[in-house]
């Protein structure tokens, strides 16, 4: 029946594409499942090639974040961890060996894959105690920039260092002069120049999570970018930080941004002003002319008044053919123009209170969720391949990346007032009290976690789930 109706929705789109004179779809819900047509596929691939992966989590000492020996919590005794590189329709294996004093599991940030390979404890999978081993299995159906991380006390786990990339290349990935990844994250040392061990202090629950003084990229404090003349190269950016919001401005670069969560957008726009919230990646395409004014140097933002200066650039040595090709930026994003009118599915209101374990309990619809031992009933259900709208109401005076597993989402509007923007995303930064729609079209069937991506206040209790149904 599914198989069926996704069939007949791709007609519609095609012989409107032809003709432009059909009659449209007169309800705006039904307009809008015409319009997602053909944004992402929404069967799952058969298993291709299977690329076979150990990740083990256990503490290590690395020289990061400016220490010479810095006690962390490492992926394969690296921080970041290993970056993952498969092609579209090769089906990832990952052999997981949990060596941490504590439970873990491994989520795939962004991933649209089965439920069972999810992550989350008592979910979608028991956790992997200290000593323990999981399988996780699945085939991506989308080429682009993901991530992956613990579900379990993500914010002492993911601040410890455990944290990772996953790069899905397109099936004929685009000839950039080069792929590079970068991890952005800030470390919160102690005097001794160690990761301070309080997680989750009261500080960090009532301002925006914990903001350490140690910007780094891959780890390293002072990051140069070295490029040639002529170059066009592909940055994938990750925002790996409990807390801390990026906002990178690439000064007098050609800098476009192609890419938002993974997903290309319906074509390139100017790498300008975009705010690269806790698990958010942004992919930026970059091309060096022949000659170009000096000094180089990207910077992060977010805070007008406190600029990091994020990385150097240096363009030296031969002159490379730039190479010639279109944009890889051309997806079918619906523009959604009449999704505000379809009555909201849920609001969800973020506000804190005190009280709970942390002394400040952070709740979606007034209710914190009391951890992943804690099963509770899913805050709102969504049928599978459905348009839903969804309004956020930030009551609080902080700000919440809002992050949902399983599915991608459009923003619809940001108080009341409609915005396009030509990507769909994973999360989404809702500030002070603001109000956020969003649009959405799940694909997969489950038990999905949606949270706050401030690791602090998705421990205190800024989590819940939503349930996918089939139709
Ligand atoms: Cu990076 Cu539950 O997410
Ligand atoms: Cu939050």
């Amino acid at each position: 029946m599914a198989v069926v109706r996704a069939g007949v929705t791709l007609l519609i789109v095609s012989s409107i594409a032809c003709s432009q004179r059909s009659a449209p779809a007169d309800d705006p819900e039904d307009q809008a499942i015409v319009e997602f047509a053909g944004s992402y596929p929404t069967e799952a691939p058969p298993p291709g090639v299977v690329r076979e992966f150990e990740i083990v989590a256990a503490p290590a000492v690395v020289a990061r974040a400016g220490q010479d020996r810095l006690n962390v919590w490492a992926y394969n005794g690296q921080v970041p961890g290993p970056t993952l590189r498969i092609r579209l329709g090769e089906t990832l294996r990952v052999r997981f060996t949990n060596k941490l004093p504590q439970d873990t599991t491994i989520h795939w940030h962004g991933v649209r894959l089965p439920n069972a390979m999810d992550g989350v404890p008592n979910v979608t999978q028991p956790a992997v105690p200290s000593g323990g081993t999981f399988t996780y299995e699945f085939t991506p159906r989308d080429a682009g920039t993901f991530w992956f991380h613990p579900h379990v006390r993500a914010s002492e786990q993911v601040e410890r260092g455990l944290y990772g990339v996953l790069v899905v290349e397109d099936a004929s990935p685009p000839a950039y002069t080069q792929d590079l990844v970068w991890v952005l994250d800030d470390w919160l040392l102690d005097p001794s120049g160690q990761v301070a061990p309080q997680f989750n202090t009261r500080h960090e629950l009532a301002m925006d999570g914990r903001w350490g003084g140690v910007v780094t990229i891959n780890g390293q404090p002072a990051t140069t970018l070295r490029v040639r003349p002529g170059e066009r190269i592909r940055l994938r950016m990750l925002n790996s930080a409990n807390g801390r919001v990026f906002v990178p401005d690439f000064g007098g670069l050609d800098a476009k941004i192609i890419a938002v969560d993974g997903l290309y957008l319906r074509s390139p726009m100017p790498a300008r002003g975009f705010e690269l919230a806790p698990g958010n990646r942004l992919d930026v395409e970059l091309t060096f002319a022949a000659s170009l004014p000096g000094p180089l140097e990207i910077w992060d933002r977010f805070m007008p008044q406190r600029p990091n200066k994020l990385a150097t650039v240096e363009v030296a040595g031969e002159l490379v053919d730039t190479p010639r090709f279109g944009s890889p930026a051309h997806a079918h994003v619906p523009r959604w123009p009449n999704a505000l009118a379809v009555a909201a599915a849920h609001t969800f209101r973020l506000n804190a209170k005190t009280g709970g374990a942390f002394g400040i309990s952070w709740m979606i619809d007034g209710v914190a969720f009391q951890g992943h031992d804690h099963m509770m009933a899913p805050s709102t259900s969504l049928v599978r391949g459905k348009f839903a709208r969804w309004h956020f109401v930030n009551e609080s005076a902080r700000i919440h990346p809002i992050h949902t597993h399983g599915m991608f989402f459009r923003l619809l509007a940001r108080n009341g007032v409609a915005v396009d923007e030509p990507f769909f995303r994973d999360t989404v930064l809702v500030h002070a009290r603001e109000e956020v729609d969003v649009g959405v079209v799940p694909t997969d069937p489950g038990i999905w976690m949606m949270h706050c991506h401030i690791l602090e206040h998705a421990e205190a209790g800024m989590m819940t789930t939503i349930e996918v149904r089939d139709p």
